[in-house]
């Protein structure tokens, strides 16, 4: 099964609206090749700019967080609705900043992946263990949890509705690499997962990124490995010439 590469770029809490456009326009400076996807998520701010600015261009547009809701009562929460109109069609669910630094839990960030689906938005599932969970052998255990619980209950038509995110939390920002041979065991682990809470046909058409530390030095490794269908960057996302690099990782 063929997967399409996808690079994503989690801005994260950076960039003003003038900035933010400045670097999707840089982004689009240099050709993107065909065979592959690109999706930038800038803050909740910029997506309308953003959006006008990437209009005509194949590169996708997502948001970092989304609500279950449609619209009501939710101070600081932004609907699925609200994010198509603003031009997203990925969104960005269960980072590990959001775990760890707001306390969601698998039961929020479920709703969320169910709240983006009904409404045609692609989620992009983050899951990914700490360094004690990893030191304590937990990885498998923790991962199969995060994946079983942000999944339940949700049905899927085709495996292209999904991507999943693997990001171990000791390599995020840290500049620790997982080794290729550990983002490839994890990944082969997850799609096999994906097959018993699933089918083997749709398991085989989601794709599974690897996020933590990417850079234009190591994506070319990290995207050699069978599971590994792209990456979620983020501090090499902030520059276009380093972005641009991880674009074009050579097969
Ligand atoms: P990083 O962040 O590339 O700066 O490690 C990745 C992420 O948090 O998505």
């Amino acid at each position: 099964m063929q997967r399409r590469p996808l690079l994503a770029g989690n801005w994260k809490m950076h960039t003003t609206i003038a900035e933010a456009e400045k670097l999707a326009a840089a982004i689009l400076q240099s050709p993107i090749p065909t065979d592959r996807d690109v999706m930038l998520a800038p803050p909740f701010t910029a997506l309308n700019a953003v959006s006008r600015t990437l209009s005509g261009s194949s590169v996708i547009l997502g948001a970092q967080n989304v609500c279950w809701e449609v619209k009501g009562a939710f101070t600081g929460e932004i609907s699925p609705p609200m994010l198509k109109d603003a031009g997203c069609s990925m969104v960005i669910i269960g980072h590990s900043e959001r775990r760890h630094i707001f306390a969601e839990n698998d039961e929020m960030i479920n709703k969320r992946v169910n709240g983006a689906l009904h409404h045609g938005l692609i989620p992009v599932l983050c899951i990914g263990e700490t360094l004690d969970e990893r030191q304590a052998d937990q990885t498998f255990k923790v991962l199969e949890k995060q994946l079983r619980n942000g999944l339940n209950g949700i049905s899927l038509e085709n495996g292209e509705q999904l991507i999943v995110a693997y990001e171990p939390v000791w390599a995020i920002g840290t500049g620790k690499t997982a080794t290729v041979e550990q983002a490839q065991e994890v990944h082969l682990f997850l799609r096999d997962l994906l097959a018993v809470i699933y089918e083997k046909n749709i398991a085989s058409q989601i794709r599974i990124l690897y996020g933590g530390s990417v850079t234009p030095d190591n994506v070319d490794e990290l995207m050699s490995q069978n599971d590994v269908d792209g990456a979620l960057v983020g501090g090499a996302a902030l520059k276009a010439e380093s972005f641009n690099l991880i674009i074009n990782f050579k097969k």
